[in-house]
C-alpha cells in the first residue's frame, strides 16, 4: 500500500485551523494557564521514564483536537500501519522504510518482497556481538600481535552523524577505546587524526551504504595507503572492517569477508545507526549497551505505533510542529539538551528532519503551496544560552524550542546537575512569562532613576513572552533512553512528511551536488575547464592560477 496523497490545506480540518489561528494567536501562555489549574497535566503524557510537557504551546484543547482531525483526515493511523509494516513508502525509490524493524524483536516477522527479514537482522546483530566482543576482550589483535586500542570510523552523513552523536552521548558508558570519526574529504580532517594514531592498534570501520560516497572512500584509501607503510596487504584483513549494501566494491576494497557487516536498501543512511552502521557504537560501549540503545528505540516504536494519538508523543510534538511551521509562519525549531553529552544531538538532528522533509513537491508530484521542513538547529544549554538565547527571547521571529533535560546526572555531582536544571526550568518560564512593566520598575527601584530615565530604559527592559516550548524531563541519560529519544524524533519526522504529503525518504537535491562535484573535479585535474556560469568559470580559473 502507498501513502496517500491528500493536500493537507483541502482538508476541512485545515481550514478550522487556519480561521482557529486568526481567533487565538494573540492569546498569551500567561492567560492560558489562568483559564486551567490542570493545564500542566492535560497537556503532558507521562510514558516510561520519559516526563512531556507540552503545556507552554500556544494551544487550547481545541487546536489539539483540530490537529488531531488534520492528522485522521490524512489518514494517519493507515500510514503508520503501512510504514511499520514495510510497504514500500519510498516511493521515488521503490523501497519499504523499515529502521525499525532493526530494533524489533527476533520473533517479530516483517516482510519484505514477501520475506522476513528478522532472521538477517538477528545474524548481523550476532554477527556485531561476536566481533565487538572479541576486539573488546583483546582476542582480536593488531598485525603485530598487540590489542587494539582506537577505533577510526570513516563514514559521512548518516554513516557518520549517528554513530558520532551516539559515541559521544554514551562517552559515560565507553569502555579502553579511544575513538575518532573522519568524515570530511577536507585532507586536514583525515591527516590531523592520522597524526594521532598508531597502526599496530587501530581499527579502522569503513562506512558507506552505498560504497560510492567520495568522501568517505577518498579517506578510506588515503588511510590504506597510510596503512601500507607500516603493515602489508595482508595485515588490511586485521585493521580493516566495512559496513556496506555494497558487497562488491568492499571486496575490490580489499576487506575481508569476514570482517563485512551488511545492511539493506530499506534502511536510509539518516536511520541507519541501529544497523552494522553502528559498529563503533556497539565497539565503543559494549555490544549489551549497544542492545539497550536498540530496546529503547523499539520501546518509542511500539508506543508510536499503538498508543492513541492524543496521547502519542511522536504525534503531538509532530502537529505541534505543524501548527508554528504553517500557521504561524515559524520557520525555525530549537533543540536544545541540558546535557553535554548530547552536544551533536542537533547536528545529528539536523540531517534526520532536513534530508528527509526538505522537499517542495507532493506526493502527486506537484509543487507544495505551503511550507515544510523546518530548519534545526541547537547547542547544549547553558551554553546555549549564553551564545543566542538573547534572539529567542527577544527577537522578532517565533521560534519554538524543545528543551531535553534529565532528572539525575551521570556523575552524580548534585551541585553542577541542580545548577544546570535551575537554569533548564528558568529558560522555559521565562520564554513564556517574558517580563512585564511592573516588573522592571521594580527591578530598578533602589536605581535611584528619574522617571524620564526609567521610561527611556523600559521599551528594551519589558518583553512579551508567550514563547512556546517542549520540556522532556528523563529519568536519566542511559543507553535505552538515548533510544528512545532518536526514534522519538524519528517518528516525527515522519508524521510531518504523512501530513506535508511529501516523500520524507529519497534526498535527490544532494545528489545533484555530488554529480557536479565530480565533473568540477574534472575541470581542476584537467587542463581544460569545461563550460560554467561567468560566476563559477571565474572562480575555477583564480582557483588553478
Ligand atoms: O548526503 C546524502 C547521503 O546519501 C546521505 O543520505 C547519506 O547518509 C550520506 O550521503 C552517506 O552515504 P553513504 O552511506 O552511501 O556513504
Amino acid at each position: 500500500m502507498s501513502l496517500q496523497n491528500t493536500d493537507p490545506t483541502t482538508t476541512e480540518a485545515w481550514k478550522k485551523l487556519e480561521r482557529h489561528y486568526k481567533e487565538t494567536k494573540d492569546v498569551h501562555l500567561k492567560e492560558l494557564f489562568a483559564a486551567d489549574a490542570k493545564r500542566a497535566t492535560n497537556f503532558s503524557v507521562r510514558w516510561n521514564d520519559f516526563l512531556v510537557d507540552f503545556s507552554k504551546n500556544r494551544i487550547s484543547k481545541e487546536t489539539l483536537q483540530l490537529l488531531l482531525q488534520l492528522a485522521d483526515e490524512v489518514k494517519l493511523k493507515e500510514a503508520i500501519k503501512a510504514y511499520f509494516g514495510g510497504d514500500l513508502i519510498n516511493q521515488t525509490e521503490g523501497r519499504a522504510v523499515l529502521h525499525t524493524a532493526l530494533r524489533g524483536k527476533k520473533t517479530d516477522t516483517v516482510l519484505v518482497d514477501g520475506e522476513n527479514v528478522m532472521p538477517e537482522i538477528y545474524e548481523v546483530k550476532e554477527k556485531i556481538k561476536k566481533f565487538t566482543d572479541a576486539v573488546i576482550s583483546g582476542d582480536k589483535k593488531g598485525y603485530t600481535g598487540k590489542p587494539f586500542t582506537t577505533i577510526v570510523n570513516i563514514g559521512i552523513g548518516g554513516s557518520d552523524l549517528g554513530p558520532a552523536m551516539v559515541t559521544e552521548a554514551l562517552k559515560f558508558y565507553k569502555n579502553q577505546f579511544k575513538t575518532y570519526f573522519v568524515s570530511n574529504v577536507d585532507g586536514d580532517h583525515v591527516h590531523e587524526i592520522l597524526r594521532e594514531l598508531d597502526p599496530e592498534t587501530t581499527l579502522f570501520v569503513v562506512v558507506s551504504k552505498t560504497f560510492t560516497t567520495q568522501e568517505t572512500l577518498s579517506n578510506a584509501t588515503t588511510i590504506k595507503k597510510w596503512f601500507l607503510k607500516h603493515g602489508t596487504q595482508q595485515d588490511i584483513a586485521k585493521h580493516f572492517a566495512a559496513v556496506s549494501t555494497n558487497t562488491e566494491k568492499i571486496a575490490e576494497f580489499g576487506i575481508d569477508a569476514e570482517n563485512v557487516f551488511p545492511m539493506w536498501d530499506w534502511v536510509g543512511g539518516r536511520f541507519s545507526l541501529w544497523s552494522a552502521v553502528g559498529l563503533s557504537i556497539a565497539l565503543a560501549v559494549g555490544f549489551e549497551n549497544f542492545d539497550a540503545l536498540l530496546t529503547g528505540a523499539n520501546e518509542m516504536d511500539e508506543h508510536f505505533k499503538s498508543e492513541d494519538l492524543d496521547q502519542n508523543i511522536p504525534v503531538i510534538l509532530a502537529l505541534l510542529s505543524v501548527w508554528y511551521n504553517n500557521f504561524y509562519g515559524a520557520e525555525t525549531e530549537a533543540i536544545i539538551p541540558y546535557a553535554q553529552y548530547l552536544s551533536r544531538f542537533s547536528a545529528y538532528l539536523q540531517q534526520g528532519i532536513m534530508e528527509s522533509n526538505g522537499k517542495s513537491v507532493d506526493r502527486n508530484g506537484n509543487p507544495v503551496t505551503y511550507q515544510t521542513g523546518t530548519i534545526i538547529w541547537g547547542e547544549p544549554g547553558t551554553n546555549s544560552q549564553h551564545a543566542f538565547f538573547q534572539l529567542i527571547h527577544q527577537g522578532t521571529k517565533l521560534i519554538p524550542v524543545d528543551f531535553i533535560g534529565f532528572k539525575k546526572s551521570l556523575y552524580g555531582d548534585d551541585d553542577h546537575h541542580n545548577k544546570l536544571m535551575a537554569n533548564f526550568f528558568a529558560q522555559t518560564e521565562a520564554l513564556m512569562n517574558g517580563k512585564t512593566e511592573e516588573q522592571v520598575r521594580e527591578e530598578l527601584e533602589g536605581k535611584l532613576l528619574s522617571e524620564a530615565e526609567l521610561a527611556k530604559l523600559l521599551p528594551f527592559k519589558v518583553f512579551a513572552g508567550n514563547k512556546p516550548t517542549n520540556t522532556m524531563l528523563i529519568d536519566k541519560l542511559t543507553p535505552k533512553s538515548l533510544g528512545s529519544l532518536i526514534a522519538l524524533y524519528e517518528h516525527k519526522i515522519f508524521v510531518q512528511g504523512v501530513i506535508w504529503n511529501i516523500f520524507s525518504y529519497d534526498q535527490w537535491g544532494v545528489e545533484l551536488g555530488k554529480q557536479l562535484a565530480g565533473a568540477i573535479l574534472g575541470d581542476i585535474e584537467n587542463s581544460e575547464i569545461s563550460s560554467h556560469d561567468a560566476s563559477t568559470l571565474q572562480l575555477l580559473q583564480d582557483f588553478k592560477k
